[in-house]
Formats: structure tokens, sequence, C-alpha cells
């Protein structure tokens, strides 16, 4: 079987290396000739662990196009194109229906279309008209996280399908179910469901996990005012067990890549729909007031910030990505020069490192953590990121750095006990 990719980014690149590690002949299809010419040469656009191992691993299997007319040849034609917000923080369809339109311009009838990218409800039905009776339309939404993409593709929680009805339909279905055949044989759940259900599934799954964040949040400023303990508030909810603990951590906020761009979607999909909308909208509130309220920390500890030097450490999104869209390290960094604070910054990934440097040049990005031999005279540090490794950080060596020994941690990812021991003043969420 033969299955075709439109789009090389995060969710599609991810499935095409798969998919040909698996044993299927895969076709990817750009239109930025650049990002081709990169893969054609084994470079990965994206930064994932072990992407460039596969990129060589499935070489022959996999081959890369910007021209539609090369694709005739296969059966499944997987529509993974980017689905960016407006600046009214819709979703923009513009990139998929200029693709579904390709499809119908240039190829030939009887192929399947399967609809990857996250897309509003209706969208399916509007790919639909586009390409008619010729070709079946499939909805099968994608649930990759980043940097775990390559774990959560081969080991999905379900698989979601909806198949437009159409002449030739059961072969469709048939076909599809071959192509996820060696997951179904794992026992993952394939599940077949309506055109809105499937539409709708991923925005609910990542609205309802950025509830959970944001719950949480907003009971820790409860939690400060009433010197209660938010950790161990928080381990004792886990304890009931219909309560799932991942994603209910006090921090700092969520970044990139879904969360923030899936709510506002959400939000224009109840309004469309004439209907109110209550808890989603306070979701995104709480998450941007959850960075103002770690600010006013830091500036109930000293009142003028302006002039001080502060150490962030980690400025992606999140742990062992590049991604800096929407990173909470990003936005707090911004804050504190609107406050005239000095920055110095680090991620221990030199990529995040280079595109801070990129799109952020007035960062200040310390290339080396070592020793700490290229930073001087900081005042204070913060934790912006969960990255697991700080814990090892030689706390005692940094000490000697810092003119107040004050660390503010967004993550609350070390241990109290451990650095207050060592003379340091310790500031959680
Ligand atoms: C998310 C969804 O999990 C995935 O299903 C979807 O396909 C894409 O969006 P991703 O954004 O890659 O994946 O990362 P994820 O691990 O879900 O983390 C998102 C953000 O939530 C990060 O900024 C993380 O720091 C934050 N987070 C996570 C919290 O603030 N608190 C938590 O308890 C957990």
């Amino acid at each position: 079987m033969k299955i075709w990719i439109i789009g090389t980014w995060y969710v599609w690149l991810i499935q095409a290396l798969w998919l040909a590690k698996i044993g299927f002949d895969i076709i990817c299809l750009d239109i930025d000739k650049n990002k081709i010419n990169d893969l054609k040469n084994g470079k990965a656009v994206i930064y994932e662990p072990w992407l460039d191992n596969i990129l060589i691993e499935t070489k022959s299997k996999i081959n890369f196009t910007t021209n539609y007319y090369d694709l005739n040849n296969c059966d499944i034609i997987f529509v993974a194109v980017w689905t960016p917000q407006d600046k009214r923080g819709r979703t923009n369809k513009d990139f998929i229906h200029k693709a579904s339109i390709s499809i119908k311009d240039n190829l030939n009838k009887g192929k399947i279309i399967v609809i990857k990218s996250t897309v509003p409800v209706w969208t399916n039905k509007e790919v639909s008209e586009i390409l008619w009776e010729w070709f079946d339309v499939v909805s099968n939404p994608e649930f990759l996280r980043e940097w775990k993409a390559l774990d959560d593709f081969f080991e999905p929680d379900r698989i979601i399908v909806w198949f437009d009805k159409n002449k030739k339909t059961d072969i469709a279905k048939e076909k599809i179910k071959k192509l996820y055949d060696f997951f179904i044989k794992k026992e993952i759940p394939y599940i077949e469901t309506n055109w809105s259900t499937s539409e709708l599934i991923k925005y609910a799954w990542n609205s309802f996990l950025a509830t959970k964040i944001s719950f949480i949040n907003e009971l820790s400023q409860l939690s400060d005012k009433v010197w209660a303990d938010i950790e161990k508030l928080t381990i004792w909810i886990w304890l009931d067990k219909r309560i799932w603990k991942k994603f209910l951590n006090a921090w700092l906020g969520y970044g990139w890549s879904c969360f923030p761009k899936d709510i506002k979607s959400l939000i224009h999909q109840f309004q469309e729909n004439w209907l109110g909308w209550k808890i989603i909208s306070s979701v995104d509130q709480i998450n941007d007031e959850q960075l103002d309220y770690f600010l006013s920390k830091i500036q109930d500890f000293y009142d003028d910030i302006s002039k001080k030097t502060f150490l962030v450490l980690w400025l992606a999104f999140k742990p062992d990505t590049d991604d800096l869209r929407e990173s909470r390290a990003i936005a707090l960094i911004e804050k504190l020069k609107i406050n005239w604070a000095n920055i110095y910054a680090y991620d221990p990934l030199e990529k995040a490192r280079e595109n801070t440097k990129y799109f952020y040049p007035n960062i200040n990005v310390v290339e080396r953590l070592e020793n700490f031999e290229n930073i001087w005279d900081i005042d204070w540090i913060i934790i912006a990121t969960e990255y697991k490794s700080f814990k090892e950080l030689n706390w005692q060596d940094l000490k000697i750095k810092v003119s107040m020994p004050v660390i503010f941690d967004g993550r609350n990812i070390l241990d109290k006990e451990k650095i207050i021991n060592i003379w340091f003043i310790y500031k959680k969420i």
C-alpha cells in the first residue's frame, strides 16, 4: 500500500517516518522547497529524540516531493497541513482547503483522503464537498505530543475514524483498517464515530487537560492566601482513584503546542453555534493570570526589580523541546524586561538556545552552565520549565554567583528542605 502525506511538520513527519518503519512506502509532499531539500538530505526539520536515526533508517521507504503530480500512484493520502489560528483566534482553514483543491485538480479519482489536521467541526464536510464523490474522505484526528511524538504514535490511546458515506466507503474502511492493523492487533481501541464527534474529540481532550491545569493553578492562589500547602493538597487529591494525577500540577501554566490554540478555536465553535461558554474562556484567562501572579510573588519579595539580574532556567514551553511558542519562560522574561530587569537565560538544548537568540535577540543566552563561569552578578534565580535534571544542578556552586540567594521556583520542582539547607531562600507556587 502506498501512502502520500501532505505536510512535513510535526504530526505529518512523525506519521510518515513510523509508517515507513512499519513497512509502508511513503511519499511526503510539502510546498516548501527548502524543507523538502533538507529532508532529502536527511536533515530533520523538527526536534524529536531519535529522529535523525529514523530518517536514515527509513531512507529507502520515503520519498519527498513538492509536486502533486508525483503522487498519482498512491492509495491513501493523509492531509496533515498546518491549521494555525487567525488574529481572532479562529482556526485558519485556508491550507486545508487549498490542499483539497490541489488534490481534486491533480489526482486521479478514487483515492482515500484522510484528514489528520486538527480542524473545527464542519471542516471534513467542507473537504467532502470540494472532493465530491470522486474521493473517499476520512476524518482521523491526531493526538501527538512534542518530544513524545514517536512514543505516542506507536502507543496511541485510541484511533478515531469517521468515513464519509460514498459508494466505495466499504473499500475505504477495509483499507484504513488494514493500515492500522499493526495497532488493532495490539488491542488499541479503533473507534468509528460520526463526523462531528471525530472533529471535536481533539478539542475536548486538550481543553480538558488545560482545564485541569488551570483549576489547580487557581487553587494555588487561594492556598497561598490561607497558608495551605498546594503540593500536599494536590497529592491528597490524587489519592482519590477517580482523579488521574497527570496535568494536575500547580505551576506557571501551559504553553504551546496545542492548548492555547485549541481552546481559542473551541470558544469560536461555541460562538458560531450560538452557545455561551464559561469554563473554557476562564481556562486561558487563569493561565495568563498565573504568570502575573508569579511575577507579583517576585515583586512582593522585593518591590523594585528594575536593574536586578535574574538567571532564568530553561526556555522552551516544556522540557526537551526547542519550541518556544507561548513558552511561559519567554513570556515571563518579557514581563521582567518591561520592569527593567536584566536577564541571563539558559536551556540545556542547543537548538532551544539558538532559537532564543534568533527570535529574542534581546535575551542574554548563556551557552554553558557548567562551573557557571560565564555568569556574573546574578541577583535571583527563576525556574520556569519543569526539567527534572534541574535537581542535579550544583546549587552550592551556583550560590557563589548570586548576590541574594533566592530561588523562585515556577514549577515546584526542587526539594525545599535540601535547598533551604544550603542557605537559599526558596519561593515556589
Ligand atoms: C499537547 C497535547 O498533550 C497533545 O495531545 C496534543 O496533540 C498537542 O498538545 P504538547 O503541547 O506537546 O501536547 O505537550 P504537553 O506535554 O501536553 O504539555 C503542554 C503544556 O502543559 C506544557 O507547557 C507543560 O509545561 C504544561 N503542563 C503540563 C502544566 O503546566 N502542568 C501540568 O500539570 C502538565
